[in-house]
């Protein structure tokens, strides 16, 4: 039978966004859902109730009667202990949770013998996630509305100017943190001509920040500070000197300062005191977009914009929810995508498959049993190694070949075994001339595998980088082929079939070659500006 997803006017204050634009309505319609909408809902983010009804919707009027005929509601923030009361006894929730910041409201909602998927406990490291990834898309949205509200707070141009009344300088714009958020700002504040530089204790950030229009700025201590998962940690109290005396530096000379620094689980590390806040010139100003965590400032008021000795200080913490008709459209985009995967047999039907590794992560209750956290998930983050390598590591070890484990020593002899035997029957009872053209087709086979499963990935994806392999040692065949034989070798030349095949195959493997280069260049070309 055929689920019905409601969408209820977010009750949160000042929370301007909805979890479904009417486009996706229709998106669901078609996977076969029947989709309610609270009257209203989308009215902040420029979403009238009418294009609802356009595109499919039942329009509702008020949240008791959209949650009680709702099997899966949607939401953006994590609903209120009234909104869970109106929540129909075993249904599903799909939205922002923070369950290890909401244990009371976990608790009501498995007194409700709910399912519910967070959005924000989702395994972003699984590359097939990045599709769903809602705090990524809302934190590249927080990002470039924290420029310009520095923009709007700032009483001067950010690119330079020359003009008949006078030469303006470019606006410096120091950025805090360089994850999704950061990278945001970076590469919004670089667009509006500011010159932009941005420190990350990860080290890896450096080049996301050039590649943007942006500047690393290091600090001058040796420390790795990747806490796993592509996360930041807490830093050594060295580091944290070294970083200060830096960022008083910068504090003395830019004229705007973006901070995004978060470290899961953590308060927001302290990076601009009380001090570097006085050290900027009168006008400057300061988006604390880690406000909601404690704040990466000092002086920092969450929520709030407040003036400390002439610098503007931004701590609102609704930097998306500002922007409510994009980051509408794109959180629900998220939730689509995670429909789908809910929803493969495209019948309005649900299925929270536990095998699949996102469904997983983002499972925080199934019917009432709470299932958070999730363990980490099985595939790794990197291309996975090359299976051939996988065994020559495995194999000294010798024992035991359990499911998914690389081939143990013993089944390596026997396949060798039958190999071996099949090559001796082959050998006694085939012509010569076909013994000789089979062993070269065997040791290519083999030669060819190794060659390209230990190809080490470089390109924008591993697939790429396989298929480029392929194509080379295709190219190599094609060119051995064409190429005239080797004076004195005696050999013929290939007849003309041989030859139009190889050259065939040349032309092929070069499209797909530069294609892939040409495809790789685009990709990269769409991050730079
Ligand atoms: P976040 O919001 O937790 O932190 C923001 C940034 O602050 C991080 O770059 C962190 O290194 C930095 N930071 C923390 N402490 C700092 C300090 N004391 N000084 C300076 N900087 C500090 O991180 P976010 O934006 O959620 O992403 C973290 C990482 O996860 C990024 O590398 C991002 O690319 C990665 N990511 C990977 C995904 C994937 O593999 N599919 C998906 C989403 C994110």
């Amino acid at each position: 039978m055929a689920l019905r997803i409601g969408v209820p006017k977010e009750t949160a204050a000042g929370e301007k966004r909805v979890a479904t634009v009417p486009d996706v309505v229709e998106k669901l319609v078609k996977l076969g859902f029947s989709v309610a909408v609270q009257s209203g809902a989308g009215d902040a983010a420029h979403f009238a109730d009418d294009t609802y009804r356009a595109a499919g919707a039942d329009v509702v009027d008020t949240a008791a009667e959209l949650w009680a005929r709702s099997d899966i509601v949607f939401k953006v923030r994590p609903p209120s202990a009234s909104e869970v009361g109106l929540m129909r006894e075993g249904g599903t929730l799909i939205g922002f949770v923070w369950p290890a910041q909401n244990p009371e409201l976990m608790q009501q909602l498995a007194a409700k013998k709910a399912t519910v998927l967070a959005i924000d406990c989702l395994p972003r490291q699984l590359s097939r996630a990045q599709k769903m990834d809602a705090l990524t898309s809302m934190a590249g949205i927080s990002g470039y509305r924290a420029v310009i509200e520095a923009a709007n707070a700032f009483g001067r141009f950010f690119n330079g100017q020359v003009t008949a009344a006078g030469k303006i300088p470019p606006a410096k714009v120091f950025i805090a943190g360089a994850g999704v958020a950061g990278l945001a700002a970076i590469g919004t504040a670089a667009n509006l001509g500011a010159i932009v530089r941005a420190n990350d204790t990860r080290a890896e950030v450096a080049d996301q920040v050039v590649s943007l229009g942006g500047e690393f700025v290091k600090v001058d201590y040796e420390e790795e500070g990747s806490g796993g998962g592509g996360y930041a940690k807490v830093m050594s109290e060295g580091f944290q000197a070294a970083q200060r005396a830096m960022y008083a530096q910068q504090a003395r000379e830019v004229d705007i300062i973006i901070t995004t620094a978060l470290i899961p689980g953590k308060p927001a590390p302290k990076l601009i005191t009380a001090e570097m806040v006085q050290s900027m010139r009168p006008g400057s100003v300061i988006v604390d977009m880690a406000a909601e965590q404690g704040g990466n400032c000092e002086l920092t008021v969450p929520g709030e914009v407040a003036l400390r000795h002439g610098v503007t200080i931004i701590g609102y913490t609704d930097l998306a929810s500002r922007l409510a008709k994009q980051s509408s459209t794109l959180y629900s985009n998220n939730l689509l995508r995670l429909t789908e995967e809910l929803c493969k047999t495209k019948d309005g039907t649900i299925d929270v498959n536990f095998d699949d590794d996102a469904i997983r992560g983002l499972t925080v209750l199934k019917a009432g049993e709470v299932t958070w956290p999730a363990p980490p998930p099985k595939l790794p983050a990197v291309p996975p190694k090359p299976k051939a390598a996988a065994v020559a590591v495995a194999a000294p070890k010798g024992h035991g070949h359990g499911a998914g484990e690389p081939m143990s020593m013993r089944s390596l002899a026997i396949v060798f075994g039958v190999g071996v035997l099949l090559f001796a029957l082959v050998g006694l009872y085939a012509p010569a001339s076909f013994l000789s053209h089979f062993t070269v087709f065997v040791l290519a086979c083999f030669v060819g595998y190794m060659v390209i499963w230990n190809v080490t990935p470089s390109l924008h994806t591993p697939l790429m980088s396989v298929t480029n392999a392929i194509s080379s040692i295709i190219a190599i065949g094609a060119l051995i082929q064409i190429a005239p034989p080797l004076a004195g070798a005696g050999a013929d030349r290939p007849n003309a079939l041989i030859l139009g095949l190889a050259v065939v195959a040349l032309a092929l493997t070069a499209v797909n070659m530069f294609g892939g280069f040409a495809v790789t260049r685009r990709m990269l070309a769409m991050f730079r500006k």
